[in-house]
């Protein structure tokens, strides 16, 4: 009779180590052997890489330092032995993200985590068909047609926080100071816009508290910072396993996908709302996904582009506006000029808010500028690529190249925020919050080579650009220009 070996728990884990560790070695080997071989920082830890440096700081500025080191392509070593090819040449990143962008897709841990917080939507389909497929059964909208009607519940929602901040200050007007938690009150903003213009949704966040995905959203955000957070992030890239092991931060996704679902799952319910929605011509974000359910969307692709709508609409807008506000407070000349255009324009029309209004323009722009919201952008390469570049640079053989060779699985990265903020793409000043920089129209050539949402990177680029970016804008001034 055959009998089967038997293996302890130890065995077992020593040999999957072993395993990973040989594999990650022959992937990079072989990856090395054809890639263009770059120059770059050194390797200080096998297990983190620069993970946990760029976790724990401005990530933005080790790119901008390196880039003065090593140019405008340089290798990065990543967390468990891999690599990352870090592009910050014009024409390159115009190819990552426009030209070829259906070759470079996200790494398989990120989808993992993704689908398993959001289901199978918009953000975690990779193939061109798919894609646009989801791409087009959202559009509808984000129309400016769309936006347009939106921008009165964005309105309303600022006008119900002043009003709040208003009273308290009435209540507390013995003090001196008024301590407000502004990022509380953005968040309202955000979730507010969110919910009434995406899904005709009540979040009752003006009452002083957030509903629950909004505290998850939230703790999540700031948790990311600790050491087990880190090192699942880290570990996650390079396996993608980790994303099914019951670690805190993965019980906390399951929290968050939990709660999000539960309120798609009603919205979804509430067929009045949505069919009444359709009616009007002045459709909701749900309206028009709901249109191209059975279509060509299944009901559970449905829920997973609400979650979706949740998680990308909601911090992303909430933390640029906190950060504006934040600037405005350090800046108190940038704060004046901004009132003094303001208030010549009480209840501007449209067309004022796009074209009479360049100073609010230009504190809106600065502010996507210097506090990106999503800093990295990080992909895999699918099929071997020769990626091209604007200026030739020099590799770590000393040869100079105008073509970047990179092969099938390599990691490739754009900073968004070094992109936004160089000083050699910017100038000396670029660290400034200058709203000034948008008006003179002399933006440095390095930036108007720089193709995206007015040269910044903020929104990315391409087919994969960021769908909301003119309800974002609307939600800082009632009009996307
Ligand atoms: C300041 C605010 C925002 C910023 C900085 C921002 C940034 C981005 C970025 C960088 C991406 C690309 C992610 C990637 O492919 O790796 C993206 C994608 C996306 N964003 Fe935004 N976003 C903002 C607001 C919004 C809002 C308000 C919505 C919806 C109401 C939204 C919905 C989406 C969706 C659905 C995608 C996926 C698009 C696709 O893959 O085709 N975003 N966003």
């Amino acid at each position: 009779m055959l009998t089967l070996p038997s293996y302890n728990l130890f065995d077992v884990l020593a040999v999957s180590v072993c395993g990973s560790v040989i594999f990650a070695l022959v992937r990079r080997l072989f990856l090395r052997s054809k890639s263009t071989k770059l120059a770059g920082p050194k390797r200080t830890s096998w297990l983190w890489g620069y993970t946990r440096d760029l976790l724990a700081g401005v990530s933005g500025d080790y790119f901008e330092q390196w880039q003065k080191e090593f140019g405008d392509v340089y290798c990065i070593p990543s967390a468990g032995g891999g690599e990352r090819t870090v592009f910050m040449d014009s024409r390159a990143i115009s190819y990552i993200l426009n030209t070829n962008a259906y070759n470079f897709v996200r790494h398989k841990g990120n989808v993992s985590l993704l689908k398993r917080m959001l289901g199978g939507g918009i953000l975690t389909v990779e193939a061109r068909d798919a894609h646009q497929r989801h791409r087009k059964s959202m559009s509808p909208g984000f129309t400016i047609a769309s936006i347009r009607f939106f921008t009165t519940i964005f309105l309303g929602a600022a006008c119900k926080v002043r009003d709040q901040w208003l009273s308290k200050m009435a209540a507390e007007s013995n003090e001196k100071d008024i301590v407000l938690n502004v990022e509380y009150w953005m968040n309202a903003i955000s979730f507010e816009s969110i919910g009434e213009a995406g899904f005709s949704h009540d979040f009752k966040c003006m009452d002083g508290e957030l509903p629950l995905i909004g505290k998850l959203f939230t703790s999540l955000g700031k948790n990311s910072g600790n050491v087990a957070s880190m090192i699942a992030i880290a570990m996650v890239q390079v396996f993608p396993v980790v994303v099914s092991l019951p670690l805190g931060r993965n019980i906390a996704f399951d929290q968050l996908q939990a709660a999000m679902r539960s309120i798609a799952q009603g919205i979804l319910g509430d067929r009045k709302v949505v069919s009444d929605a359709v009616s009007d011509e002045r459709r909701s974000l749900v309206a028009s996904i709901m249109k191209a359910e059975n279509r060509s969307l299944t009901q559970e692709e449905v829920i997973a582009e609400i979650n979706t709508l949740l998680l990308a609409g909601f911090e992303t807008t909430s933390s640029s506006m906190t950060w504006c506000l934040h600037e405005l407070s350090m800046n108190p000349r940038v704060q004046q000029n901004l009132r003094d255009e303001l208030v010549k324009f009480p209840e501007p029309t449209h067309e004022q808010l796009a074209t009479e209004m360049p100073y609010l323009n230009a504190v809106v722009q600065e502010t996507l500028r210097t506090h990106p919201a999503v800093p990295e952008n990080h992909r895999r390469a699918i099929k071997d690529d020769s990626i091209p570049l604007q200026n030739p640079i020099t590799t770590a053989s000393g040869k100079i190249v105008d073509h970047i060779e990179v092969r099938a699985g390599q990691g490739v990265m754009i900073s968004i925020e070094a992109m936004n903020r160089s000083s050699l793409i910017w100038g000396p000043d670029s660290h400034e919050f200058k709203p000034e920089r948008w008006l003179d129209g002399n933006l440095p050539k390095k930036v108007t080579d720089i193709q995206g949402f007015h040269h910044l990177l903020t929104f990315i680029d391409g087919p994969r650009n960021c769908i909301g970016k003119n309800f974002a804008v609307a939600e800082f001034k009632p009009y996307p220009s």
